[in-house]
């Protein structure tokens, strides 16, 4: 197309693609440019706003290295993380709902007993909680030999990948299921946290007018071969921000309870939760669809 218009753009620019692309690529580029097309005029988009988004995007990659990955931090706090997972995802077979990684996760953590403590350094407000429940499969049959990490803030609201007064692996443990698919684990209450807000992540949550904060939760990666792995989280129905989280991953099936453990036991509190695995092969059935 040698004139470009304001009417032709779009179609000039999808139509550049090579026609023997894959399928996919087309797909993804032609709906990319379209949206990119129709909001830039839907909202008039200015020059100096457009460099301004521009410049921004160059700080996201600046301040992003193996270790973090400001894009992923972005798509969190627009949702997007949260939606491609139950996309990609979805429940099918009334299996346990997942939910987003986050950046904090740690291959290997202390291989631990049942019922074993993830804590390994006190904190004056920590509130002791254990943790147990049953893995079974979506007929509600336990399973056994599962593979769970665990991992949480401290009560000072950091990972310990994030605060060097706490021991490496602090809060982290990985334990697996008995015979009858239990596990339980002794961890602290999980305390709401800012999301690392002083890169590119932060800018967009201040323009946006939007605070950084996670409600209390524990994450979960959970794994047995011949089951789809999942990775989700578990939210305390008292702390703040289940209804306003920074990365809209809180789901109402992922919430329970944490209440007073019974006199005489040895953590503050108590917590039951059941997950459902569902087996691989609907997992991959499903994706093929
Ligand atoms: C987290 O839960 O650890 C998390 C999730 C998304 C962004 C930042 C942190
Ligand atoms: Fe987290």
């Amino acid at each position: 197309m040698r004139n470009i218009t304001l009417d032709n753009i779009t179609e000039a620019v999808t139509g550049a693609m090579k026609p023997d692309i894959p399928d996919r690529n087309r797909e993804i580029m032609t709906a990319a440019i379209k949206h990119f097309h129709a909001f830039a005029k839907e909202v008039k988009l200015t020059h100096g706003e457009w460099l301004e988004g521009c410049e921004w995007m160059r700080r996201a990659g600046e301040i992003s290295s193996e270790a973090r990955n400001e894009f992923i931090l972005i798509c969190d706090i627009l949702g997007v993380e949260v939606l491609v997972d139950m996309l990609d995802n979805a429940v099918t077979d009334g299996e346990s709902e997942s939910t987003v990684l986050g950046p904090f996760y740690r291959e290997n953590p202390p291989v631990l007993p049942k019922g074993a403590s993830i804590v390994q350094k006190d904190f004056d407000n920590q509130k002791t909680v254990r943790v147990s429940g049953r893995i079974v499969d979506v007929a509600g049959n336990p399973i056994e030999g599962v593979r769970i990490d665990v991992w949480e803030d401290a009560p000072n609201g950091l990972y310990e990948q994030q605060d060097p007064d706490q021991p490496d692996y602090n809060l982290r443990g990985r334990f697996l299921t008995e015979a009858d698919g239990s596990y339980e684990f002794v961890g602290l209450r999980p305390e709401p946290y800012p999301i690392p807000y002083d890169g590119a992540a932060g800018e967009l949550l201040n323009f946006m007018g939007h605070h950084p904060m996670r409600p209390g939760h524990i994450h979960f990666m959970i794994s047995k071969e011949g089951y789809k792995p999942l990775i989700s989280q578990i939210y305390d129905s008292q702390t703040e921000y289940l209804d306003n989280d920074a990365v809209f991953a809180v789901k109402e099936s992922l919430i329970g309870d944490m209440t007073p453990a019974p006199e005489g036991a040895d953590t503050d509190l108590v917590m039951q939760f059941d997950f459902r695995l569902k087996p691989a092969a609907a997992a991959e059935a499903v994706a093929a669809e």
